[in-house]
């Protein structure tokens, strides 16, 4: 009986201590909500992201490291930047991994409020749901935006990333499309001065 209770305790005792670890401290000005965590000591270690130099940073399957714009930790939701552009060119900088890619035993999945562009497609990609007529706002951001102007003349959709589709990726590749960004919470009637770039992410809380 002892012995039993000793081996409950001893057992329990990591997963108690691990469950009522603290919030993470701030990284430059950002606060960093329960459950992500920056470092071993805070947080929930599922829910890893980065403080490098002042700045939160999320880290995708492929290794890439993204940006954090945005934390809402009551809707369980964090905004990351979507990768460059490089100049001069349609490449996305994360072309070479594929895209944006998310492991599939993490708890975090690419929320259905992202309308994503992609860009410079080949046209064996053209199949519903996507959007690849002429007023397609991909047109748009080619036009009118510095970043897109490398990929104008080429083909290039849009899609509402719903939960019909993969919530762990976001896919380019050379003889597909080789660029993307993405719009969080687009609007059809939303101007362009509006846009809000990012890639929304959602988490599953820790139970
Ligand atoms: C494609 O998107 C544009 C801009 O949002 C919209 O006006 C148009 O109706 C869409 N076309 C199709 C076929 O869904
Ligand atoms: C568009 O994609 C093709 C391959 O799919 C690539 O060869 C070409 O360089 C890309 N265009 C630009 C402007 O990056
Ligand atoms: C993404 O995760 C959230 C929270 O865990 C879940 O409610 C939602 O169904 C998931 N979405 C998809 C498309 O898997």
């Amino acid at each position: 009986m002892v012995a039993l209770l000793l081996f409950l305790l001893t057992s329990l005792g990591p997963l108690l201590y691990a469950s009522s670890l603290s919030t993470c401290p701030n990284c430059g000005d950002s606060a960093v909500p329960y459950p992500l965590s920056t470092n071993q000591d805070c947080g929930n270690s599922r829910y890893k992201i980065y403080c490098n130099n002042g700045m939160l940073e999320f880290l995708s399957a492929t290794g890439t490291y993204y940006k954090i714009l945005k934390i809402d930790q009551s809707s369980n939701k964090l905004v990351i930047s979507p990768p460059l552009i490089l100049k001069d060119t349609c490449y996305s900088s994360d072309l070479t991994e594929g895209g944006f890619l998310l492991h599939e035993d993490l708890p975090f999945n690419i929320s259905t409020h992202n309308t994503v562009m992609l860009l410079n497609c080949s046209d064996n990609i053209l199949l519903s749901p996507l959007n690849c007529s002429t007023n397609s706002i991909c047109r748009q951001f080619e036009e009118k935006v510095e970043e897109g102007s490398g990929c104008m003349s080429t083909l290039c959709c849009h899609y509402l990333k719903d939960s019909a589709m993969s919530s762990h990726r976001i896919r380019v590749r050379v003889g597909g499309c080789t660029a993307y960004t993405s719009l969080v919470d687009f609007k059809p009637d939303d101007s362009l001065d509006s846009w809000n770039y990012g890639i929304e992410l959602q988490w599953l809380p820790p139970n």
